[in-house]
């Protein structure tokens, strides 16, 4: 009974993250990044971590980003904001 909801629930999730930016490709960039040489992944889970929304968490890595000159295309913004989404913050993404 409950197998067919949650099929669709999944394909929708999945449809969603690929709108939203690919996160595979967002691991590939965060990981070979100096991401991690200020502040390491516990920041994004600590209990009073400063990041409430998936909005807040694009400005951040925009900020850290420039801070870093990366110069991250936008869409590589995205893919990074959906791989630290999926991995570390889990908010709900928007339809
Ligand atoms: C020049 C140092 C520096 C670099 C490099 C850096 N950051 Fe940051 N980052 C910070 C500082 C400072 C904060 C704020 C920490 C705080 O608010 O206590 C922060 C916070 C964050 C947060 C929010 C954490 C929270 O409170 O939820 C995210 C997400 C983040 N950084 C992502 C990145 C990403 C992605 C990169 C690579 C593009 C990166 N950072 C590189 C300095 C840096």
């Amino acid at each position: 009974m409950l197998r067919i909801p949650l099929a669709i629930a999944l394909l929708t999730f999945a449809g969603v993250g690929f709108a939203a930016g690919d996160a595979t490709n967002g691991e590939k960039l965060f990981t070979t990044s100096e991401c991690l040489s200020c502040h390491g992944t516990e920041v994004f889970t600590a209990p009073d971590r400063k990041i409430k929304d998936l909005k807040a968490l694009d400005t951040q890595v925009r900020l850290c980003d420039s801070n870093l000159n990366t110069n991250w295309f936008d869409t590589e913004i995205h893919d990074v904001v959906a791989y630290l989404n999926q991995q570390y913050y889990k908010f709900p993404t928007p339809e």
